[in-house]
């Protein structure tokens, strides 16, 4: 490995551009090639990327890449980690780490058995306004967590794999509420000391069952409880029908106090706009009138650290922190289809995750 690690990205839309633009933020990285469907030159062009592909496998055989990001739709994470853990690669996925758990633990196995670092892509676990808030919890400022309340909910998703219960893995629960399930592991879970001994999901059934999204076969619509093995207990909300924007927030109750943070209506600007503007953040469908726009959307959701952290294990051959790591990327697959599982028999489904 050079001083600077090669790079290559897998997918060249929207997750794709801020991946892109948190590894240019990181000194030590070559963003070398990319490979979409189709080939996606216009990508390429705006990030200064030398190589471009229309097959994954293609660049995987002809460009020396050290770690792999996989930006492409969640059935095809699993095919694409395995090909880069073949091909030598690190490897950081995007949310959910697969659609099934065989599939999610495979891409686990295989990347530890090729000795390659699998990196799980949770952006929540490195927002600093969350991080923040765990350290103000660490030092005893809320007193015992007890509960945790957590949701990422927006008006619906903009990709048509997402749509599709068979691309994506089911509907919102598995592709937002993923990432409070996520977080709520990080923060309750103890590093995986603390289990998950409890799940409860209620969800819409998708189609003509959603409340909005009929032409989803997922559902528009997930309610989860989870249950730690210590008592403590945390509600997660995903739904594609809140509209005004990406609504991402947790509140931490603890026998000493409470803690809330906002993600994404949290901004320190406030504008008033009659003309409107250009953008104020993901999933808002105006800029008139009172708004808070994102100073920097790319790090309050925490992409820029969580991908500097993969740089920085790669760099110093250091294994991924848990909240980045393999383990967790399984526990929320397991922990989402438990949740599928107990909205289909109508009762808590019991187990051990995390
Ligand atoms: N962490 C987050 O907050 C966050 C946000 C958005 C998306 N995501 C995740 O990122 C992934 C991509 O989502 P997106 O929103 O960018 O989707 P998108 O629809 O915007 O882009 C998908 C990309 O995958 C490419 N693609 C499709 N099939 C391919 C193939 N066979 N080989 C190579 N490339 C292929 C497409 O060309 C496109 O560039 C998903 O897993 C999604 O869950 C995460």
């Amino acid at each position: 490995m050079t001083d600077k690690i090669r790079i290559g990205i897998v997918g060249a839309q929207f997750a794709a551009e801020f991946h892109a633009d948190s590894y240019r933020r990181h000194p030590a990285t070559e963003l070398a090639a990319v490979a979409a469907i189709p080939s996606p030159e216009e990508f390429a062009g705006k990030w200064g990327i030398p190589a471009v592909y229309d097959d994954y496998r293609a660049m995987l055989d002809r460009e020396k890449l050290d770690l792999v990001s996989i930006c492409a739709p969640n059935h095809l994470h699993h095919d694409i980690a395995i090909a880069a853990a073949e091909a030598g690669c690190h490897v950081v996925s995007e949310k959910p780490l697969a659609t099934t758990v065989d599939d999610a633990r495979e891409m686990r196995d295989v990347c530890r058995a090729r000795g390659v670092k699998l990196f799980y892509g949770e952006d929540w676990c490195f927002a600093p306004a969350l991080r923040r808030a765990l350290s103000i919890v660490d030092e005893g400022g809320i007193g015992r967590p007890l509960y945790v309340k957590a949701k990422e909910c927006h008006n619906g998703t903009h990709s048509p794999f997402a749509k599709d219960k068979k691309t994506c893995g089911g509907g919102c629960l598995i592709h937002l509420a993923i990432h409070p399930i996520g977080w709520v592991l990080h923060a309750l879970g103890k590093q995986g000391a603390n289990k998950v001994v409890q799940v409860i999901g209620h969800c819409n059934g998708g189609l003509e069952d959603n409340f909005v999204h009929h032409d989803n076969s997922g559902e528009d619509f997930a309610l989860g409880v989870m249950v730690f093995e210590d008592g403590s207990r945390a509600f997660i909300e995903g739904n594609y029908i809140t509209v005004g924007g990406m609504d991402d927030k947790i509140e931490i109750y603890g026998t000493e106090g409470v803690l809330k943070a906002d993600l994404t209506f949290g901004s320190n600007l406030t504008v008033y706009s009659r003309p409107g503007y250009g953008y104020c953040i993901e999933k808002a469908d105006t800029t008139r009138g009172w708004t808070k726009p994102a100073v920097d959307e790319f790090l309050n959701l925490g992409y820029v650290d969580e991908l500097a952290h993969a740089v920085d294990c790669v760099l110093r051959n250091r294994e991924p922190a848990y909240h980045a790591g393999a383990d967790l990327g399984v526990a929320c697959v397991e922990i989402v289809h438990a949740m599928y599982r107990s909205n289909e028999i109508g009762a808590a489904v019991a187990g051990s995750w995390g």
